[in-house]
């Protein structure tokens, strides 16, 4: 059993949660390690349908246990809200539920300061933030001013919070949001430290330990390559490393324990927010991407933007994430295309482009140059193996494999936990 990254391998959303419950069979612990409750990994099992924002997808199979690595940000009264959802399904969580120490806390100013610094900025300037204060909660931990989930632990913790209340209302007043009452803040916060604390543990040991156990561990990656704040579209990001080197610093893992990373990419791209994709289809194809593949935010319900598949972003993130192989989603949204167009290089000012540029003031004059290949037109979701896809289906998938230059281990056609499978010459599960 190995140690594995698996990571959003575009703009998020590629279904990871999906497919991160299929290959927790595989894994004794299950690690969310960066990023917050902007999340939405949806999972259906038989006729039931969750949607997780912060605990990790493994909370869903029983005996799995779940950290929420140092590397999150933490809203409290999401996560316990999403604990008290998960148990009223029948899904235990107090034996299995590890939270970081070191994780630090969104707080309600966070919240607001990600809304009105949003709503305050120029239309060119704007991120499309899900408002949950992920970037404002990194930006006091990179200022080392944040609270942290171990402080919950103090007897002067609603003391602390009622002092960062005070310091933050100077900010909130010049955003023109409303103050907080530090008391009620407290109030609040006590309550719910008093909830969580039984799940709070020095949860960089704890991994480490089990480790040596031999027990496996899967990194659950949050958003995706193109959203990491290093790698992807900077500023257009979200504050965090998502991308595999996230894991590493996010949990407390050392990069020498990590034997696989698996790069989750749809058969076409989606984004959510602002900020270039240069494979945006702003057409009726765009939209029948959109219906069929139902693409609306898990998390804030917003349309997402659709595009073609763009081999020079999975290029991109092979190299940086070493990718070792492609877990394939939501292949049966392509079934009624007659035509499907792979991006397989930008141009940009005469000049090709085989990876994605730094600057983004050169990504955001990219145009993609584009081959196409004949749809396969009939069902996928009823495939159950390799062998039933359609041959055009096998073609487009062998032609992504050479672009890329890596290969497809799994293949999912549907929502479903059952609707996946795996190449066994790439990927074959171990019990
Ligand atoms: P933030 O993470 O809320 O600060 O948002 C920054 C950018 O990341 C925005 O474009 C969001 O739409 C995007 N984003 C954050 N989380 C997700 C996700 O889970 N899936 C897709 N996009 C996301």
């Amino acid at each position: 059993m190995a140690n594995t990254i698996l990571i959003g391998s575009q703009w998020g959303d590629e279904g990871k949660g999906k497919i991160i419950d299929v290959i927790t069979t595989e894994h004794q612990w299950v690690v969310r390690y960066q990023g917050g409750n902007n999340a939405g990994h949806t999972v259906e099992i038989g006729e039931e349908r969750h949607v997780l924002h912060l605990l990790p997808s493994g909370i869903l199979r029983e005996g799995c246990r779940c950290v929420i690595g140092n590397g999150v940000v933490i809203d409290p009264a999401a996560l316990k809200k999403e604990i008290d959802e998960v148990e009223a399904r029948g899904y235990g969580t107090r034996d299995r539920l590890f939270v970081s120490d070191r994780a630090h806390v969104i707080m309600p100013y966070h919240r607001l300061i990600d809304e009105y610094r949003e709503g305050a900025a120029a239309a060119k300037d704007k991120i499309g933030t899900t408002k949950r204060g992920i970037g404002p909660s990194y930006a006091d931990k990179a200022a080392r001013v944040g609270l942290r989930m171990g402080d919950m632990r103090l007897a002067d913790f609603a003391e602390r919070v009622r002092q960062k209340v005070e310091e933050n209302n100077v900010i909130l007043q010049a955003l023109g949001a409303p103050l907080l009452s530090a008391d009620e803040v407290a109030a609040e916060y006590q309550a719910l430290a008093d909830a969580l604390i039984p799940y709070i543990q020095d949860t960089v040991t704890l991994l480490n330990e089990a480790d040596r156990r031999g027990e496996s561990i899967l990194f659950e990656g949050a958003q995706g390559v193109m959203l990491d704040i290093d790698y992807g579209t900077y500023p257009y990001v979200t504050s965090s490393n998502a991308t595999a080197g996230g894991a590493c610093t996010g949990s407390g893992i050392p990069p020498h324990r990590i034997e696989r990373v698996i790069g989750v990419v749809k058969g076409y791209t989606t984004r959510v927010g602002e900020g270039p994709f240069p494979t945006e289809l702003h057409d009726a194809s765009g939209e029948a991407l959109r219906k069929a593949g139902h693409e609306f935010g898990a998390t804030t319900g917003r349309p997402r933007r659709c595009g073609w598949f763009d081999a020079v972003v999975a290029r991109y993130s092979a190299m940086v994430n070493g990718i070792d192989f492609w877990a394939l989603t939501k292949m049966d949204v392509l079934d009624d295309q007659p035509v499907i167009k792979v991006c397989v290089a930008y141009e940009y000012e005469g000049q090709r482009y085989e990876q994605v540029p730094g600057a983004i003031t050169v990504l955001e004059g990219c145009v993609p140059v584009y081959e196409e290949l004949p749809g396969w037109q009939c069902t996928t979701s009823t495939c159950t193996c390799f062998a039933d896809l359609p041959d055009q289906a096998k073609a487009y998938i062998a032609r992504l494999e050479e672009l890329t230059g890596v290969p497809v281990g799994i293949v999912s056609v549907g929502p479903r936990r059952d609707a996946t499978f795996v190449v066994e010459s790439v990927y074959a599960p171990q019990a």
